[in-house]
C-alpha cells in the first residue's frame, strides 16, 4: 500500500506496520505515535 499526501508525494513508513493517527495529536501523522492515549481520545470521539 502506498501512502500520499494531499499533494500526492509519497510519505514513506518509519516501519512495515504502520497505524494512521485518528486523533490529530501524533507528533508524526499521518502515523499514530501513541499521543492518542495521553489525550484521552477514544474509537468513539469522531
Ligand atoms: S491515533 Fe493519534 S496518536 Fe494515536
Amino acid at each position: 500500500m502506498e501512502i500520499v499526501d494531499a499533494d500526492g508525494q509519497v510519505i514513506e513508513p518509519p516501519t512495515d506496520t504502520v497505524y494512521l493517527c485518528r486523533c490529530g495529536h501524533s507528533a508524526t501523522k499521518p502515523f499514530c505515535d501513541g499521543s492518542h492515549a495521553r489525550c484521552g481520545w477514544t474509537e468513539n470521539d469522531r
